[in-house]
Parts: structure tokens; sequence; C-alpha cells
């Protein structure tokens, strides 16, 4: 029987619409990888091409990032809008992290390489669905409340760009994540909701995670070019975030996580 070979498997998440379908898959996916590496007969890498747009659900309704509307976190319908975004930023980092590995197969990497980022992969499967969850037992759903258009961007810019796609997607944006999910844990501890703060809490120590093969493999890249990581990290930030990044920092989860102060504090905004 012959096996699929890893960036098969990754497009076929990619093109997978259903979140819950779509996830499905990448947990199946993963769990094939790391049992045919148990078994003595990995998988190949392969060469399929990712395609250039994951498939989406017709709905959530995407839309600039100024036309999706906030609300207080005092109501449910409230709790429901922050929580299905943030399973929108999930169900989208799981598509980042299969897109990585199809989108750059060309490029020599070793084998722990692909194990991160399809663990990471499975990881954000799992976190779409506790939010998946979280909806539905609060009588929504993920498709209920339009969503952000421009989640797809970072990968767009950084298509050709393997430094970039590192620095940009795991050592900034999910770094982000670092930063802004203690908060938003405090907000539902607040709301008296513990289920979905303990959705949250599984969500922050793996994206610790992320972050760290982000940095871990940027760093090899780095070696592998003979290039200064710090220097080539601030070049790259200014090229796709000439605003800079946004502070506070988390600065003790980014240490966890492998990422030097010197690394975003010089390149820190208004
Ligand atoms: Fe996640
Ligand atoms: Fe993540």
């Amino acid at each position: 029987m012959s096996q699929p070979t890893l960036t098969e498997l990754a497009c076929s998440v990619l093109n997978t619409a259903d979140g819950r379908e779509k996830t499905a898959k990448s947990h199946a996916a993963a769990a094939l990888w790391f049992s045919a590496k148990e078994a003595g007969t990995p998988l190949e890498i392969g060469n399929s091409q990712p395609p250039d747009f994951p498939a989406r659900p017709d709905e959530p309704e995407l839309l600039p990032p100024n036309k999706v509307p906030r609300r207080k976190l005092g109501s449910v319908e409230g709790r429901n809008t922050l929580i299905h975004a943030i399973a929108h930023i999930e169900l989208n980092a799981v598509d980042l992290h299969w897109d990585i590995i199809a989108r750059f197969a060309h490029v020599k990497m070793p084998m722990g390489y692909f194990d991160d980022w399809v663990k990471a992969a499975d990881e954000e499967s799992k976190h779409f669905n506790l939010l998946c969850d979280r909806l539905e037992a609060l009588g929504s759903h993920y498709g209920a409340f339009a969503a952000h258009a421009g989640m797809w961007r970072a990968a767009q810019e950084t298509a050709t760009d393997f430094m970039g796609r590192l620095a940009i997607v795991p050592m900034v944006l999910e770094a982000r994540g670092l930063d802004v999910t203690p908060g938003m844990i405090q907000q539902f501890k607040s709301a008296k909701d513990a289920e979905t703060v303990a959705a949250l809490e599984v969500i922050y120590a793996e994206e610790v995670g992320h972050v760290a093969y982000g940095s871990k493999w940027f760093h090899f890249l780095c070696g592998r070019h003979d290039i200064d990581p710090k220097d080539e990290f601030h070049r790259l930030v200014q090229q796709y975030f000439p605003g800079g990044l946004k502070p506070p920092f988390n600065d003790e989860k980014r240490a966890e996580a492998g990422l030097p102060l010197d690394f975003y504090w010089p390149m820190a905004g208004d």
C-alpha cells in the first residue's frame, strides 16, 4: 500500500473548506506522520503545491478588520464574538502550519523541522475545536459572526520568502498571541466562564511551543547561511511591519519561547 506524502496531506487539509472537517483531516494527517515514523517507514515529503488561498467555508463572512463588529464581554453575545474571533485565528493557524510545510518543501530541512510543524498544526486543530465546542455550548457556532479577512495576508506576502515566513508568522504573529492571551483569560475569568478559561489556558501553554519552533528554525537557517539572526530579524520586521511591533510584550513567555529581548524591543512601534 503506498503512503501519501507529507505535502499531499498538507494540501488535502488546505483544500478542505469546512472547519471541523479540515481539523479532522489535520489531526489524521499528524497521526499518520508520527505513526509512520514510529513504524520505521516515514512518509516522504513530496512536492505537492499548496493553493494560493486555503479553502474556507461560506460562513463566516470575511470583512476588512475595521468592519468587523466588536462587542463588550458583559453579554453572552459579546463573549461569543470574542471566542469566534479566536476560533477564526486558530483555523488560519491550522492552514498556516500546513502551508509552511508544503510551500517551502523544496528547501532541504531536517526531519525535526517537519515534526515540529505537524505537531503545531495538530495543536491548532485542537484549539479550533475547543473554541467551536465553547461556541456551540453557548448557543452559537463558527460562522455565526463576521470575521477578519486579512488573516492570510502574512502568508501571501511571505509566499516566496522562507526566512520572512518564519520571522513573521511564528516569531511576530504567534508571539503577539502570547502578549494578549493573559488579558483575554482574565476577561473570561471576570465573566465566570471557567470552560472558556480552561480552553484558553491550553492554547496559551501550547502556543509557546509554536513560537519556539519559529525561533529554532529561524536560527538554524541563519546559521546555514552565516547571517546574524538579530540583524536579519530586524530587517524582516522592518520590511513586513514598517510601523513596528506593538508593545507591551510578554517578556517572560517570549523568553520561554526563545525570543531574546533585543530581537523585539528595538522594533517596538508607538
Ligand atoms: Fe493556536
Ligand atoms: Fe500557534
